[in-house]
């Protein structure tokens, strides 16, 4: 039987450079090998402010984008985490056995609510999102960096089932890409690229037009030096363009650092800036051709798919549990 790949990512703020080269591209990698299943997680969502008047739009916008990244939904499961009840459940079973200590430690939480205030929906997201992963028996999650914290609780989560109650849950591995985990902002490279910056000139959208990404990336913030290295410490911001470069052309960032090490900075980020304008294109274009009708109605069909699925699992975890005879 294939293995499961699971992921999910926010219908809130445009996905951008991070999303797409962290999470994104690992994803329709995926789907060649595993049973893919893809999640718009419209329930997480809504652990931040948000508009309800423009949340449909955005879940469907999120929808095309994921299918122009290249989900082919043939072959992939996507649809929205709202449209099957059992992610909700699970998250609630899950919950029982969650302590306050795991939730303590998990440091986005310490990071949104800063912004978003202390709401129980925020501290619980590493359950939904756990719910999420283990609903589907996921065996490979493919993520950012910043959601090993998240994917280590599920681990826990799973193993504690299996313990406690029937041995149900794999252990589910986060596919973290080598290059491209973590991509830091444009405008504070020491930060990582994130929807919620204030800045909009820190990230690059994964749909932005030509002129934009070159108008963002031709004010990246570099250093006061004037050397073209592969070096975090030194220079962040050099770094952080070397690798977006190094993904988009498929070659190292050492043989990078060499071709450029003489190139004035002005020079070198119109040269990335081109080759994500060109890496980009294809993603554009097909985000151009999706019919929103073609896609909401795919969604709809999806809901079933996903509920369908679901209904095993959720069953045999109330079973367990003593919720069923
Ligand atoms: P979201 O929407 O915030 O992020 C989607 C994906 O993008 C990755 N990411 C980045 N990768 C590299 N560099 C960055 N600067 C960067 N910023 C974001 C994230 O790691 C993520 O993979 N909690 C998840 C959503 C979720 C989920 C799940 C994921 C909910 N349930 C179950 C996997 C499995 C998130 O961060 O979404």
């Amino acid at each position: 039987m294939m293995e499961v790949a699971f992921s999910g990512i926010q219908p809130t703020g445009d996905i951008h450079l991070g999303n797409y080269l962290g999470a994104l591209r690992n994803w329709v990698r995926l789907q060649e090998s595993f049973d893919a299943v893809y999640c718009i997680v419209d329930l997480h969502a809504l652990t931040i402010p948000y508009d309800p008047e423009t949340f449909a739009t955005e879940r469907l916008e999120a929808a095309k984008a994921v299918i122009a990244a290249g989900i082919d939904p043939d072959r992939s499961l996507l649809y929205y985490q709202s449209d099957v009840p059992a992610h909700a459940e699970l998250g609630w079973l899950l919950g029982t056995m969650t302590s306050l200590g795991a939730l303590n430690r998990m440091t986005q939480f310490k990071d949104k609510s800063d912004q978003a205030g202390e709401f129980l929906g925020l501290y619980a997201y590493p359950v939904l999102m756990a719910a999420d992963i283990l609903l589907y028996r996921a065996n490979a999650v493919p993520v950012g960096e910043d959601q090993t914290q998240h994917l280590e609780l599920t681990r826990d989560l799973a193993e504690r089932f299996n313990q406690r109650y029937q041995e149900i849950f794999p252990l589910p591995e986060a596919i973290i890409p080598e290059r491209g985990a973590r991509v830091m902002s444009l405008k504070n490279p020491t930060s990582k690229m994130s929807k919620s910056d204030p800045s909009e000139a820190s990230r690059v959208l994964m749909l932005d037009g030509p002129d934009t990404i070159v108008k963002k990336m031709g004010k990246a913030v570099t250093d006061s030096g004037t050397e073209i290295r592969y070096d975090w410490l030194e220079k962040p911001g050099i770094s952080n363009l070397l690798e977006i470069l190094s993904l988009f052309t498929d070659r190292s960032v050492d043989s990078l650092a060499d071709e450029h090490a003489g190139t004035q900075y002005g020079v070198f980020k119109k040269t990335v800036a081109d080759a994500v304008v060109e890496g980009l294109e294809p993603v554009r274009s097909r985000y151009a051709e999706l019919d929103d009708v073609e896609v909401a109605n795919l969604m709809v069909r999806n809901a079933d798919r996903g509920r369908e699925r679901a209904a095993p699992l959720q069953d045999e975890v109330m079973r367990a549990m003593g919720l069923r005879p």
